[in-house]
């Protein structure tokens, strides 16, 4: 077998949440899944154009979509950019179609590297960048980010980390696990560094409909990014459909020319039904304003959470800004455990699953710098978040929980 990818271990999280899927006692904490249905307007195109129709033996849905993603998608997404950042992207040869982020992710990896070549990425990051490097004969370089920096990622570290195999930066923003959004001028100073010393600038945007209170700026709009940024965005969390597994990438065309070659090779293109209906609800204004309801939405259910964690001894240094999930220190439940030689972070974890049967995912799991935190994900139901909290709340705090209980 292929020895780089032997030699990866699997995707930590999703381990996690399918052995919990096995055990319905268990409330997971570990997805990103928001609780809400896609639009309705995309359920009703695929309701419309699956509806039989004799006059119509061959229907376009059920054959091949062009292999850079059915037209009337591309020209909604450059439409989308346009009209919410300004941006003038050529739906032709700047944007391709991807089976949901994850292979925008991919692509860009494979398409601007070689086995070798290094890949500088944010510590803690989202856990599929490290196993994407890895696996594919890779580097990856990590930049260690501090809680009391809000995780923020430093231009001067990036340009320490930088060598003269360093071909690509990975900035995720909104942020998993963290819930830092990087901002216009330090995601400027990241793009310049990146276009200085030679290398590209990805940027996961997939939380774009998510920062709190924060600027969200796609790094392509920022001075310098039409040659060095990429972007990687999805369907999956602004319309609750991660299962559809739709999503996108923007880059130069050169770039997004080759990494068409490599999609067709693996997949032939992204399901035509599903990138039809996608089209109609990202053009439809009334879904973009539903989204903006969601986002307000998971923001209070962020802070709730937060102030919930608090007094059972988890601390986030500050409220979330974005995403989905509350990176939080479990010192004191820590100590208590007190694992001699092993992870901090695990023995919390394989705490709370066992005594309070809540899945979370440990820190490590997002890189070193993730050593003593773990990751709590509010983006299930609210009221399967509560309960989770009532539970940690027994047995974190006893005489508490029994009173949160009755
Ligand atoms: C930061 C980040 N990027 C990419 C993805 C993958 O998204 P998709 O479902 O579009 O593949 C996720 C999923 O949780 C994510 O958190």
């Amino acid at each position: 077998v292929n020895t780089s990818l032997a030699a990866t271990r699997p995707h930590r999280s999703k381990q996690i949440s399918d052995a919990v899927a096995a055990a319905p006692d268990i409330l997971d904490l570990t997805v990103g899944e928001p609780s809400y249905r896609p639009p309705v307007q995309l359920l009703e195109t695929v309701a419309e154009l699956t509806a039989e129709r004799p006059e119509e033996p061959s229907a376009r849905y059920n054959r091949y979509a062009h292999v850079r993603g059915a037209s009337e998608l591309r020209d909604a997404i450059a439409g989308w950019y346009a009209c919410a950042h300004g941006l003038d992207i050529d739906p032709e040869s700047e944007i391709l179609v991807t089976h949901g982020a994850a292979e925008a992710i991919w692509l860009t990896v494979f398409t601007l590297t070689d086995p070798g070549d290094e890949i500088i990425l944010p510590d803690p990051c989202y856990m599929l960048y490290e196993p994407i490097t890895s696996s594919l004969g890779r580097i990856p370089v990590r930049v260690p980010t501090r809680a009391e920096d809000g995780f923020a990622l430093d231009p001067a570290a990036v340009e320490r980390a930088a060598g003269p195999r360093t071909r690509l930066l990975i900035v995720n923003s909104p942020a998993n696990p963290t819930g830092a959004v990087t901002e216009r001028a330090l995601l400027g100073a990241l793009v310049a560094t990146a276009a200085e010393h030679g290398f590209h600038l990805l940027h996961d945007e997939v939380f774009d409909c998510f920062a709190y209170g924060a600027e969200h700026v796609p790094a392509l709009a920022l001075p310098g990014g039409g040659e060095t940024v990429v972007l990687a965005n999805s369907f999956s969390k602004r319309f609750g459909m991660t299962g559809w597994r739709l999503g996108w990438l923007v880059g130069p065309p050169a770039l997004v020319a080759e990494a068409v070659k490599a999609h067709t090779f693996v997949t032939l293109g992204v399901a035509t039904l599903i990138q039809q209906a996608a089209a109609t609800a990202l053009a439809d204004p009334q879904v973009e304003r539903e989204v903006a309801v969601h986002a307000k939405r998971m923001r209070a259910r962020g802070l709730r959470l937060l102030a919930d964690l608090s007094p059972l001894g988890f601390s986030c240094p500050a409220p979330p800004r974005g995403g989905f999930y509350l990176f939080a220190r479990a010192d004191e439940l820590a100590e208590r455990l007190d694992p001699r030689d092993g992870s901090r972070s695990e023995a919390v974890a394989s705490f709370l699953l066992q005594e309070a049967r809540v899945a979370v995912v440990p820190g490590p799991a997002f890189g070193p710098a993730g050593e003593g935190y773990v990751r709590f994900s509010y983006a299930a139901p609210q009221h399967v978040v509560d309960l989770a909290v009532r539970r940690m709340a027994a047995v974190l705090r006893p005489a508490r929980g029994a009173r949160a209980r009755g």
